[in-house]
């Protein structure tokens, strides 16, 4: 089967999926989402896959969730729809997911990074969630999840800024397991993969169950919450200026000095 939007592929015992969208740096769009969620649940199904790696380009893992596709949209289409109700699709699955990231993980991108079990970080990697700069919030949990990995303090600095933190700073601050040589990241994550994929399937999934379980009752409301107002934030004028900004390759006048 082909996609528009990913490359897949089975490595022995992992499945591959490779973001594929060179031109808009891997943004992701409905289409993306939809597509990574029917193979997902076709490596669930697979009986020969054991773990699954997502990556993206050496230049961008994905550069944010598309901003062109949802400039437009109006509050309530975003909460009629359940905007990013699919996102979280994503964090269900119950085969282990590793994200290999190189280059951009940015609003969006950074997310699904945060909803795989764990990241390996190429050394050019950068992550942020930069989202205020566009006069919104994240909304696919990453507030929750940066939140819980690197606590208050710095996640306040980077969702207030907007900044960006290196691989470096990522791998200090428990986000990221390890950090690779670029040209090493494919590679050292599917020797990773391969090797979740060799152990008790059974007992992989059950430890993926029970890590999960270590703050799943109190996520799950947070998770609610911050999709409702990334929902919400679509009546704003200052989604629509931030928003507008990007696509004009403008700043953003939010009306503030
Ligand atoms: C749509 C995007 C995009 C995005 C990049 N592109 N990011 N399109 N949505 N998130 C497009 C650009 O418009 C451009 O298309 C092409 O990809 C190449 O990008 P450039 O900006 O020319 O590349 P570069 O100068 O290398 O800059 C890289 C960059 C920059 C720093 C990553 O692209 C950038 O700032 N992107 C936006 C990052 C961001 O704000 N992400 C959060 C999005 S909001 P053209 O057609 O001009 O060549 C979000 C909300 C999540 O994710 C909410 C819940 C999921």
């Amino acid at each position: 089967m082909t996609y528009q939007t990913l490359l897949v592929e089975q490595v022995a015992a992992v499945g591959l999926v490779t973001l594929n969208r060179p031109s808009a740096l891997n943004a992701i769009n409905s289409e993306l989402i939809d597509e990574l969620n029917t193979v997902l649940d076709g490596f669930e199904r697979d009986a020969s896959i054991g773990c699954v790696v997502i990556t993206g380009s050496t230049k961008a893992f994905a550069a944010g969730a598309d901003v062109k596709e949802m400039a437009g949209l109006q509050y309530p289409d975003t909460y009629l729809d359940d905007f990013l109700g699919r996102w979280d699709k994503v964090a269900q699955r119950r085969k282990p997911i590793i994200a290999a990231v190189a280059g951009h993980a940015l609003g969006g991108g950074f997310e699904l990074a945060l909803m795989c079990d764990f990241i390996i970080a190429a050394e050019n990697a950068n992550f942020g969630l930069p989202e205020v700069k566009l006069g919104v919030i994240p909304g696919a949990g990453g507030i929750q999840r940066l939140t819980r990995l690197v606590g208050r303090a710095k996640a306040m600095d980077m969702l207030l800024s907007g900044r960006t933190m290196n691989a470096q700073e990522a791998d200090r601050t428990g986000v990221v397991a390890r950090v690779v040589a670029t040209e090493a990241l494919l590679e050292s994550a599917l020797q990773s993969a391969q090797a979740i994929a060799a152990q008790s399937r059974t007992a992989v999934m059950m430890l993926k169950e029970c890590v999960n379980r270590v703050d799943e009752g109190a996520l799950g409301e947070g998770l609610r919450f911050e999709r409702r107002m990334f929902q919400a934030i679509f009546a704003t004028p200052d989604q629509k200026e931030g928003m507008g900004a990007f696509i004009e390759k403008r700043k953003p006048d939010f009306g503030r000095k």
